[in-house]
């Protein structure tokens, strides 16, 4: 069967990071998947190069926007090199192929009268390049989805009538009932398109960094909109609009996108894929974000994790376990060094590493390194069934993206290894002279091991490629369908010895991310600012400050700045405080003093603690100090 897997393509206008590097690595382990089961895969990725958002990119850097766009996605596509990233194509929206791909199919719906030319009104958000009717604007003026201040524009723009399909999309949404995973996603998607779906404007003329219309237009005021370009990729790359070479694989079976662009994916896409004609995608998986040691990662903040720096340090593969396994596909995750480093320890290390270890040493030492299975189903029709029962769940989980379900599945079968040698303890076996029964037991494990590793290959394919040579054999579909499928075991083979796989990680190996700062006063307030951000009276009043009497404090482990604090604001309000403090006040001296709290913060995580309020302080060159009351007060006393 042909399987076709995509990740969204990438705005150049920032280096990658852990985001990205998860949307492809989850798409790289399914691409591999789906190509050790014998499919027929392609498996594309590439960067997104037009649209007002890189010309301005491009114009703060001082280059010519081509040459900006060339150097940031040679930066993705080293990255994806560097880590192996077995793609078949790695697209660029401004190769003259796609150009004329994207010109072809705007001609097509055209054509089918599904375009046509008006004037727009309307604000627009340069950061996510979409527009946005001035109901859903934040306060009149700021985009719903990032935030920012919208831009209002009025130009002539040629429309595509994504109102038409309305009925047709809510239809195949019905229909197939997988099209958006995890399925918990799907309600989003259909509220808004039941909420009703104007034409969506799809050309500029304000800008002019974009694909041309076609000459057939005989326009040349306006570019493309970006999205209709964009999207547009996943068919250009197989060569519609050219010689349809790879068309083949199309539809997609899997197109892999962050929840924030599943709007486009799922209602844009396939309304311009109907428009042309063409098949929809089976699947659009979305997946949520990263954070880092709880905090949104941002470049302002300096806390963005850049994939290369993870990789040098812990090892890619270790990074794509980790972050596979980590969350729940789906959902969002944190990243942060401890717990990497604990799955690297217990999951990699002891459970994986250690089965393998124990596997050589014993053959090593009771047969010459000689593995062979001839007695496991004798000893051993217990294990074999249980591991059989795991590998048989594996396909489900990684059929619906659950990668985490996926490995913990396949955890399961070290379990068994590691509890069978615990078990028959064949160095026990060996003395009472039952040498069969205890290389039995070494060769069930091996089998296990020889299992596991195919199964981890989409996963880790260096890794499980040593193994495997340590267990002589290769991973591929005929191994697959060999020791999976059909559960055969391992030949008579000398088992080669490998170093440990996954030496223990005793302490974080990269600088930790800069430490949140509650109490720290913006950088921005100085004079000028506070003069040009006069408030009234009201917002003021908008803050609860109350008295706090800290009752309990202790210095949060590995932090150089935290304190965590125990606060009582009176009527039984305890609150708990993480507070950048450390380095002026002992815990000791706070018990038992007052404080001014800000009361009414939204919790925060630090270091991985919530924080449910923010403590008044001053801080200046010579150091920081509490802002306290000058009598003694009662807890809970408002302030103001
Ligand atoms: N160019 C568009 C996609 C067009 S596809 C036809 C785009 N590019 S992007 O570079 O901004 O984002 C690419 C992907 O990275 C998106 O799927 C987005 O969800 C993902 N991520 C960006 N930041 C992320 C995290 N912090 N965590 C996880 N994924 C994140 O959107």
């Amino acid at each position: 069967m042909n399987k076709y897997i995509t990740t969204p393509i990438y705005y150049v206008n920032g280096e990658a990071h852990i985001g990205h590097a998860y949307t492809t690595f989850i798409a790289d382990t399914v691409a591999r998947y789906e190509k050790l089961k014998g499919n027929k895969t392609y498996f594309l990725t590439g960067t997104d190069e037009h649209g007002q958002k890189i010309e301005e990119s491009a114009q703060k850097s001082g280059k010519p926007t081509q040459e900006f766009a060339d150097e940031i996605s040679a930066t993705f596509k080293n990255l994806w090199d560097e880590f192996e990233i077995d793609y078949d194509k790695f697209i660029r929206t401004t190769d003259a192929d796609h150009m004329k791909g994207v010109q072809k199919a705007f001609e097509v719906m055209h054509a089918k009268g599904d375009i046509y030319k008006d004037f727009y009104e309307g604000h627009y958000c340069v950061s996510c390049e979409t527009f946005f009717p001035e109901t859903q604007l934040v306060d009149g003026e700021f985009c719903p989805d990032c935030g920012k201040p919208t831009n209002v524009v009025k130009e002539e723009s040629y429309f595509f009538r994504l109102s038409k399909y309305e009925n047709a999309l809510l239809e195949y949404y019905e229909q197939n009932p997988d099209f958006i995973l995890p399925r918990s996603r799907a309600n989003e998607v259909k509220n808004f398109v039941k909420g009703g779906l104007r034409d969506l404007s799809v050309t500029r003329t304000s800008f002019t960094w974009g694909v041309p219309l076609p000459e057939s237009m005989n326009d040349k005021e306006h570019v493309m909109y970006v999205w209709l370009d964009a999207l547009m990729n996943y068919v250009t790359a197989l060569g519609y609009g050219k010689d349809d070479a790879n068309m083949e694989f199309w539809p997609a079976s899997m197109q892999l996108v962050g929840k924030d662009i599943l709007r486009f994916h799922a209602i844009y896409w396939p309304a311009f894929l109907m428009s042309l004609d063409l098949p929809l995608p089976k699947h659009i998986g979305a997946h949520g974000w990263w954070t880092r040691d709880g905090e949104k990662m941002s470049k302002s903040k300096g806390n963005v994790v850049s994939p290369r720096e993870v990789s040098n340090a812990y090892g890619v593969e270790n990074l794509r376990y980790f972050m596979l396994r980590e969350v729940p596909f789906g959902q969002d995750g944190d990243f942060s060094q401890r717990a990497l480093i604990d799955r690297i320890n217990s999951e990699l290390s002891n459970d994986l590493g250690n089965l393998l270890n124990r596997i050589i040493g014993m053959s090593g030492k009771y047969s010459d390194f000689e593995i062979d299975s001839k007695d496991v189903q004798k000893y051993h029709t217990k294990e074999l069934d249980a591991m059989n029962g795991a590998l048989a769940n594996l396909d489900e989980f990684m059929q619906n993206m659950q990668t985490h379900r996926y490995l913990e599945e396949l955890w399961k079968l070290f379990a068994i290894g590691n509890k069978a040698i615990e078990e028959h303890a064949p160095w026990t076996k060996m003395k009472e002279d039952k040498r069969d029964e205890a290389l039995a037991t070494v060769a069930l494990v091996a089998n296990i091991l020889a299992k596991a590793s195919i199964m981890l290959s989409p996963v880790m394919p260096k890794t499980t490629e040593t193994i495997a040579d340590a267990l002589n054999f290769t991973i591929d579909n005929s191994s697959y369908n060999e020791f999976v499928i059909d559960k055969k075991l391992l030949k008579l083979f000398n088992i080669k010895q490998v170093p440990p796989l996954f030496p223990r990680v005793e302490e974080p190996l990269m600088a930790e991310a800069p430490e949140a700062q509650p109490n720290k006063p913006e950088e921005e307030s100085k004079e000028e600012v506070e003069r040009d951000n006069l408030i009234e009276i009201g917002q003021f009043f908008e803050t609860s400050l109350k008295v706090g009497h800290i009752i309990e404090a202790e210095e949060v482990p590995k932090s150089k700045k935290l304190l965590k604090l125990q606060v009582d604001l009176g009527d039984s309000d305890i609150r708990q405080v993480v507070a950048g403090i450390k380095e002026f006040y002992s815990a000791e001296d706070l018990v038992g003093t007052e404080v001014c709290v800000v009361a009414n913060l939204k919790p925060a995580k630090l270091m991985g603690m919530i924080s449910e309020g923010m403590l008044l302080a001053a801080k200046d060159e010579d150091g920081l100090c509490l802002v306290r009351p000058e009598k003694p007060k009662k807890a809970g006393t408002p302030i103001g």
